[in-house]
């Protein structure tokens, strides 16, 4: 059923067709709506929903607190879908147009490849049939035959030859519904709903500043994408790029990271193992620095002014949250100069 929604603030009624949430159909209209997980953790996509009904997706969304919930009219827009009219209130996003973003669609793509990285984690390649529109740094949801949507972002930046494949690196969850469907259930052939794509820590375009991308676990995939783009984007950009990992096993994709290091990025990783100090495997020549300790920490002891950068951060999100806090407190990073992407 398609049905007619109006964002209070903005201008005309947007149509809603059947499975689609508000968030996509504001995005799809143009509207700047303010958003990051896309899928119902972060609570960035609350709004009131003043008039019409709508149809939740996770009725138990962490975005949501308990308050929101006594209330009766607060939302999540990436996790409802309108079964009727609407009126909703909505934040209206201050600065830059979001018009650089391509608009998310719901497509069916095809499992290509799934390859074993680490006993967890694999690297899952999908193929769309028609090339896909990305900025490095964005991410789509994958949708399992039983509607679960999970956030999953490309670790490359979109082929401008025309190429149809993405690649995704993904770790499995002990119990997770999504990660049971694409460990256990999805063969290589099978189709895969994608829904994207989303996101809005990407490579900013025409920055001269020197940059730091900071990667914690699969934090990797995006953060592997937006610096590859910020060296091909300008080969003389001093561009500092930092992996953290609990484990030194848990590092992967050692050839992508040497092609970085090539492409001019100086390449350092921090493993918390405390056992790890002088045992690096074969392979890690390609790290300019190696060290023990939490990833946030070795960029701390690296800089101590970082309020000329760009920062672009990716990773779990209690070690985003801190690494904020510490850059912009302690090393005068600028807030209007840091991308992020948390993982919920
Ligand atoms: Fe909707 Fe995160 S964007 S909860």
């Amino acid at each position: 059923m398609t049905v007619t929604v109006n964002f209070s603030g903005y201008e005309g009624p947007v149509t809603c067709g059947p499975e689609e949430t508000l968030l996509r159909a504001g995005l799809r209209a143009g509207l700047a709506l303010p958003y990051e997980c896309a899928s119902g953790g972060c609570g960035s996509c609350r709004a009131q929903l003043v008039d019409g009904e709508v149809k939740t997706l996770w009725p138990d969304a962490a975005g949501l607190s308990e308050r929101d919930r006594r209330r009766g009219n607060r939302i999540l827009m990436c996790q409802s879908v309108p079964t009727a009219d609407c009126t909703v209130k909505a934040p209206i996003l201050d600065g830059p147009t979001v018009s650089r973003e391509a608009v998310p669609e719901r497509v069916t793509s095809r499992l290509l490849g799934r390859v074993e990285l680490t006993p967890d984690t694999a690297l899952f390649t999908l193929d769309f049939r028609s090339p896909i529109d990305f900025l490095p740094g964005q991410f789509m949801l994958l949708e399992s035959p039983d509607g679960v949507r999970r956030a999953y972002s490309m670790a490359h930046p979109a082929d401008g030859a025309g190429s149809t494949t993405v690649e995704f690196i993904i770790r499995a969850k002990p119990g997770g519904a999504a990660s049971s469907w694409l460990f256990d259930k999805v063969q290589v052939g099978d189709e895969i709903l994608v829904e994207g794509p989303y996101g809005r820590a990407y490579a900013q375009p025409g920055s001269e500043r020197p940059a730091v991308c900071i990667a914690g676990g699969t934090g990797l995939a995006p953060i592997l994408a937006i610096t590859e783009e910020l060296l091909v984007e300008n080969r003389g950009r001093r561009v500092d790029l930092y992996i953290g990992a609990r484990m030194a096993g848990d590092i992967v994709l050692l050839d992508r990271l040497a092609r970085l290091n090539e492409l001019g990025a100086r390449v350092a990783v921090s493993v918390e193992d405390p056992d790890f100090a002088g045992t690096e495997p074969a392979g890690w020549a390609v790290f300019d620095d190696s060290r023990v300790g939490r990833v946030i920490d070795h960029v701390a002891d690296d800089w101590t002014d970082l309020s000329d950068h760009d920062i672009y951060l990716a990773g779990p999100a209690g070690m985003v949250d801190a690494a904020l806090r510490a850059l912009v407190r302690e090393r005068g990073a600028s807030a209007d100069r840091l991308f992020f992407d948390r993982f919920i």
